[in-house]
């Protein structure tokens, strides 16, 4: 079942807020509400928020009043200027957001008509919410191949079917091996402060029969100092060119422990992650949450009054911690710069290897 999708002329989504206690669906009948519930993390993880934006757009684009075509692209463009600032580190919400603004500006182009643009705003959303279903799957393929059997696996925040429209990113690796009969433990980083890990990936994990075990973030050092950890599966916000990563705050040291231990640390993201018009990391823009975040916990106020919080929600981890991205396009390995490159290139020329073409790697070392 897809988490973000389509139906009678609303995006619906699961809350995201709720789980594991609740499970509610929300109808989002205009942008504003689509907007809202990027920013509130009703719906979150990168890709999941890509295809929301897209959605979301399609749907601002039916409702605005415009006339003529080049008064329905201005719309859009303001639009979606809207929706593009409620989350700023993840790169898919911009790529969502251009993918639908080009099919107008391309169907206006041909000399489409209002009617036509509108049809287009949506065809080019459901479009891209079909391509990253498939490319989960691609990635599920490709990054299994790089694992050992049994494996532990260390999993940071949530990338599951939540956080994506379906199957998931670093947790389709797991669901791949899962599926193949393979056995994976996995041990949940609880993902402070917002515990996408102890919530989300803890619940998807369970209802797909996957063992796990939830850990405190602080806790994943000491195991892979033990030695009870084959690799560390992440997800991205965004890639920059030269392989520099943002995901969820806490994946850098995890990198840093990673490969002081001689642990693989894998990084599994589509193309539409990548970011090559940023050089490196420094570049990446954080998102500064608010700081009740951390200062309660389930709406309990833990710090004492007067206390202060810094609550930026993502880190980036430098290149040389990354042992290899896993991508649709199969598995890249440095020198990134060319590499990461060639993969989006493939991607976009639509020169998409079988999956079954990929040469099994075997487990890499840092
Ligand atoms: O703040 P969030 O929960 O949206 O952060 C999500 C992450 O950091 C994920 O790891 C990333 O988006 C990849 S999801 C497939």
């Amino acid at each position: 079942m897809r988490t973000v999708y389509w139906q009678d002329d609303s995006v619906r989504l699961i809350d995201q807020r709720g789980l594991p206690n609740r499970v509610v669906w929300l109808i989002l009948g205009d942008e504003a509400s689509v907007l809202v519930a990027i920013r509130d993390m009703a719906v979150r993880g990168a890709p999941a928020i890509g295809a929301t934006a897209a959605f979301g757009l399609a749907l601002a684009i039916r409702r605005a009043s415009a006339a003529e075509p080049r008064a329905l692209l201005d719309a859009a463009r303001r639009s979606a200027d809207a929706l593009r600032a409620a989350r700023p580190t993840a790169v898919n919400l911009a790529w969502g957001l251009d993918a639908v603004l080009r099919a107008i500006d391309a169907d206006m182009q041909a000399g489409g008509s209002v009617a036509s643009m509108r049809r287009a705003a949506l065809r080019a959303a459901e479009r891209l919410a079909d391509a990253d279903v498939e490319a989960n799957r691609r990635m599920g393929t490709f990054g299994a191949q790089l694992l050992p059997d049994p494996c532990t696996v260390i999993h940071h925040c949530n990338t599951g079917a939540l956080a994506t429209v379906d199957y998931g990113t670093a947790l389709g690796v797991v669901r791949a091996v899962h599926e193949a009969g393979r056995q994976v433990h996995v041990l949940v980083d609880e993902t402070r402060p917002r515990l996408q890990g102890a919530r989300l990936t803890a619940w998807e994990l369970g209802q797909l029969g996957v063992p796990h075990t939830v850990i405190v973030d602080g806790a994943a050092g000491s195991f892979l100092q033990r030695g009870q950890v084959d690799a560390v599966l992440v997800g991205a916000d965004r890639i920059a060119a030269n392989g520099d990563t943002a995901n969820k705050i806490g994946t850098y040291p995890l990198a840093v422990v990673a490969a002081a231990n001689g642990v693989p640390f894998y990084v599994v993201a589509p193309t539409s992650t990548v970011d090559l018009a940023l050089a490196d990391g420094a570049g990446i823009p954080i998102e500064l949450r608010d700081e009740s975040e951390v200062l309660e916990l389930a709406g309990q106020r833990v710090a004492p009054a007067g206390t202060r919080a810094a609550n930026p929600a993502f880190d980036v981890t430098p290149h040389a911690c990354i042992t290899a991205f896993v991508t649709e396009v199969g598995v890249v390995r440095p020198p990134y710069p060319p590499a990461l490159q060639s993969a989006v290139s493939a991607a976009a020329s639509g020169q998409v290897p079988a999956v079954a073409s990929q040469p099994t790697p075997g487990v890499a070392k840092p």
